[in-house]
């Protein structure tokens, strides 16, 4: 029963920023549930370490090189995986940047590259994968990884971060209309606080502000996320699309 809602045997999933953190967390559920997971990430030799743990695991895995910074590397990193090993059933826009500037000290240049990475590169990610998933006509799954510091949580210097990822919100509701007569659900994630390399090497200011505080339920594993994930990816998400879920720890009602 269990494994009719949550299997993805025979499907292909494509997690950005799988390499490390949330992204590992999020490859490995997913390929525990069956999938081939492509590890889709700037960092080449983290991402073939990951692919490497999870094959020796007995799971399916590979590496992909992309930076999301770049139009061009993502049009060629979708077009090698289509061709490479069909269409992706899962396209999870997991990576990100997460650096903090202030305000009164921060530069354009700064609010580009968040917005390039964060926002620009799933738009582009989704392009590119849901025009194969459209054309294939098998549906398909598209899961974006924001934050919630959207909803609470904020820290000092996540200007630019949080509207990066306030504008993955708008990305969703847009495209799951546009996707929907398709069968493709745009679902989003919003992780509170996760111990992950990203989080403990974020350049900036000390991160002060509510987005301190212990969440009540402690903080989350990489895995919680990809659970959220697996939800939305599987037949047990079948019918939902246009949704966010706060894996929080309740950090957001605190
Ligand atoms: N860790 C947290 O507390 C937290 C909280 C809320 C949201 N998030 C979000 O979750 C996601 C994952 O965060 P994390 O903490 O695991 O980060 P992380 O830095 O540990 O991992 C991010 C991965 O993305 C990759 N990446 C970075 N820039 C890239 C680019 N230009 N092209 C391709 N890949 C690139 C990195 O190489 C890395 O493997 C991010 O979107 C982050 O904003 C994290």
């Amino acid at each position: 029963m269990s494994k009719d809602l949550f299997g993805l045997a025979g499907k292909v999933a494509v997690v950005t920023g799988g390499a490390n953190g949330i992204g590992a967390g999020i490859a490995e559920v997913l390929a525990e549930a069956g999938a081939t997971v492509l590890i889709a990430d700037i960092a080449l030799d983290k991402a073939q370490e990951q692919a490497s743990a999870l094959s020796a695991a007995g799971l399916k895995a590979e590496a992909v090189v992309l930076d999301l910074a770049e139009e061009s590397s993502i049009v060629r990193a979708c077009a090698g995986i289509i061709e490479r090993m069909g269409v992706p059933y899962v396209l999870v826009n997991n990576a990100g940047v997460q650096d903090r500037e202030l305000l009164l000290e921060t530069t354009s240049g700064f609010w580009d590259r968040e917005m390039a990475v964060n926002a620009r590169g799933p738009f582009l990610m989704m392009r590119e994968i849901a025009r194969a998933m459209v054309a294939a006509g098998q549906g398909g799954r598209i899961v974006n990884i924001a934050s919630a510091a959207v909803i609470g949580g904020i820290t000092m210097g996540h200007a630019a971060y949080a509207s990066s990822k306030a504008a993955l919100s708008g990305l969703m509701r847009a495209s799951a209309l546009e996707l929907v007569e398709h069968g493709i659900t745009v679902n989003t994630i919003l992780p509170g606080g996760v111990v992950t390399p990203g989080a403990r090497g974020a350049k900036g200011p000390p991160p002060e502000g509510p987005g301190r505080r212990r969440p009540p339920l402690g903080m989350a594993d990489p895995r919680d996320v990809g659970a959220a994930v697996l939800f939305f990816a599987s037949a047990a998400g079948t019918r939902v699309t246009n949704q966010t879920l706060a894996v929080d720890g309740g950090w957001s009602i605190t």
